[in-house]
């Protein structure tokens, strides 16, 4: 009997604690090199971050995600890695990093690293090794012999006609070698060859060694590229890709082809779930679930397929819609059908993802206008499952300007045009944090310049100025992240209602707690909202949180059949106290 009970306490103890954590987590998306420095080099770094960790606990975040903290030449700012076990100098040591993880620990944030698969840099000891053919690293990237050009005698063309991401041919002739290298990136981020077993166990060994550190889990980057098309079945060759067919793109430009060969093949998905199973072998260990985030841009068919299939686990992939499908004429129809669509299409018992920002993505203050700030970052904190807040948009940030002198991004200058530059940078939404009003916006002490330039709003647009103010957009934000300890917000059931094409209404309920309810007015004017229609709410509601734009006060009670909202409302409310 006795060892029945203590049977039943071990399986209760493996499912009951914290083990699936990230279901409900709020996490937020560091860019180190833009946080916090702290050596006044003008490089954000480790020390910076762990110095705000708990700045980070009492605004409601659950876990952190850092952008690549790796050693790296930085041609793509860390996702170009040349040793994925040591830290990048800039950032700090592995002391600091350690230092980090143990003061989120105490202060009960978890860390999330981001894991770049695809590609290394060009001088990782790898890439070195297969490029003089070493036995064992011969085949960890995708080699392959040039073309002889058939209209220059003796010289050679790239093996097929594909382009980088970037732009440009994706293949790079190297000398020593004699062969071509494929790079769907920068030059300077050779693919690996997953194909290649050893490169696999690779992966699998980089992955714990980070997890033997006490991280809780990765961000995994640009996982639709990790296969190209298996040259086995073309002669040892690689086909040219179809043109694309689409208006407006040059020769060189990476809409101009229909990439069928270089990305979403079907073995990408059972790395993934490989991965998960790597992972999991930290569950009894750790005593929690680790988090797995892939990012994959495509079809949304596509997408659910990183989730996992019937019989193996995956991982929770981006949910990029809310990014993708809304801009500042979106309707409350429009953003309904957004939200529905990711809710009908994941598979059941997953849990879903909420991203409006990411450091490659123009921010959502200058994609959607101010006004639609509080209302976006409440979609993504009430709706169910994860938060992901990229730094900066809980004070509503606003992209920087960096002139074509300043700019960093390889994206925007392969090659250098000082007309188009702009249009593919992504270096004004990854402009340094807004700390507050002092030089440089209190993101460093330097007497030189930051790595980019400070938006020149920071004087007003800031955190300190936030915390103090009576509303403002950072106030709100975290109002909304309290809130996520309800238990509605938690497990509660999700409808989305549109009452016209302005306003729209979220609720979150849960028998036998209080409910939930987010409501925003999309449009200039005030209107009242009847939520009559909504017949499992009760009639007295109260507001918990309340927009910069919003006149409903915190904690009166309203009628759910009267609720007026000023122009450009956005509000939480709860249908009793005590949430859970
Ligand atoms: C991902 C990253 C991006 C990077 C690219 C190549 O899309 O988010 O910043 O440039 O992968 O690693
Ligand atoms: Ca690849």
């Amino acid at each position: 009997m006795r060892a029945i009970l203590v049977l039943i306490a071990a399986s209760f103890a493996a499912s009951v604690p914290d083990t699936n954590w990230w279901e409900t987590a709020l996490v937020y998306q560091i860019y180190p090199r833009s946080f916090k420095d702290t050596n006044d080099d003008g490089i954000g770094d480790l020390n910076g971050i762990t110095s705000k960790l708990d700045y980070l606990k009492k605004t409601g975040v659950d876990a952190i995600w850092l952008s690549p903290i790796f050693l790296s030449p930085m041609y793509d700012f860390g996702y170009d890695i040349s040793d994925y076990r040591q830290i990048a100098p800039e950032y700090g040591t592995m002391e600091d990093f350690q230092n980090l993880i143990k003061t989120a620990k105490e202060v009960g944030i978890r860390v999330v690293l981001d894991l770049v698969p695809n590609h290394t840099s060009n001088e990782s000891d790898w890439f070195i090794r297969s490029v003089r053919r070493e036995p064992h690293y011969e085949n960890y990237y995708i080699w392959a012999d040039g073309i002889p050009d058939p209209e220059h005698p003796g010289e050679l063309l790239p093996p097929s006609n594909w382009i980088s991401v970037f732009g440009n041919g994706a293949w790079e002739y190297n000398k020593e070698r004699g062969q071509y290298y494929l790079h769907q990136f920068v030059i300077g981020q050779p693919d690996l060859n997953y194909r290649e077993p050893k490169v696999q166990q690779e992966m699998n060994d980089v992955i714990r060694f980070w997890l033997d550190k006490g991280v809780s889990g990765f961000r995994v980057d640009a996982v639709i590229y990790l296969y190209e098309a298996d040259s086995k079945n073309y002669n040892g060759s690689y086909p040219d890709e179809p043109l694309s067919g689409k208006k407006g793109f040059d020769s060189d430009d990476y809409d101009y082809l229909n990439h069928i060969y270089t990305r979403d093949l079907n073995e990408t998905y059972d790395v993934i779930y490989n991965w998960r199973d790597v992972m999991d072998e930290y569950i009894e260990k750790d005593g929690e679930n680790k988090l797995m985030m892939t990012e994959a841009y495509t079809s949304l068919a596509n997408v659910m397929k990183y989730y996992g299939t019937g019989k193996r686990n995956g991982s929770v992939p981006f949910n990029f819609s809310l990014l993708e499908n809304i801009n500042n004429q979106s309707t409350a129809f429009d953003i309904k059908l957004v939200i529905d669509k990711w809710m009908t299409y994941m598979p059941v018992g997953k849990t879903a993802n909420w991203v409006n920002g990411n450091h490659d993505q123009s921010r959502l203050a200058s994609r959607l206008g101010d006004s639609r700030v509080d209302a976006m970052n409440m979609l993504a904190l009430i709706l169910p499952g994860i938060a992901v807040t990229y730094q900066g948009e809980e004070i509503g940030m606003t992209d920087g300007f960096v002139s074509l002198n300043d700019t960093k991004d390889p994206q925007a200058l392969n090659p250098t045009d000082p007309i188009k530059y702009w249009k593919k940078s992504r270096d004004p939404e990854r402009t340094p944090y807004h700390w507050d009003a002092s030089k440089h916006a209190g993101f460093s002490q330097t007497t030189g310049k930051t790595w980019l330039p400070i938006a020149d709003n920071y004087k007003t647009l800031n955190l300190a100025a936030q915390m103090s103010a009576e509303k403002s957009h950072y106030k709100f934000y975290k109002d909304v992240a309290t809130a996520r300890k309800c238990c509605a917000l938690r497990e509660g059931d999700l409808h989305v209602k549109a009452l016209s094409e302005s306003l729209l209404v979220v609720t979150r309920l849960l028998p036998g707690t209080p409910g939930i309810i987010g409501l925003i007015n999309l449009s200039s004017q005030e209107q009242i909202a009847d939520l009559s229609s909504i017949k499992l709410l009760p009639n007295k509601l109260l507001v918990v949180a309340s927009g910069v734009d919003c006149e409903l006060e915190i904690g009166a009670p309203y009628l759910k059949s009267n609720l007026p909202l000023s122009g450009h409302c956005a509000a939480v409310l709860k249908t009793a106290d005590n949430c859970c």
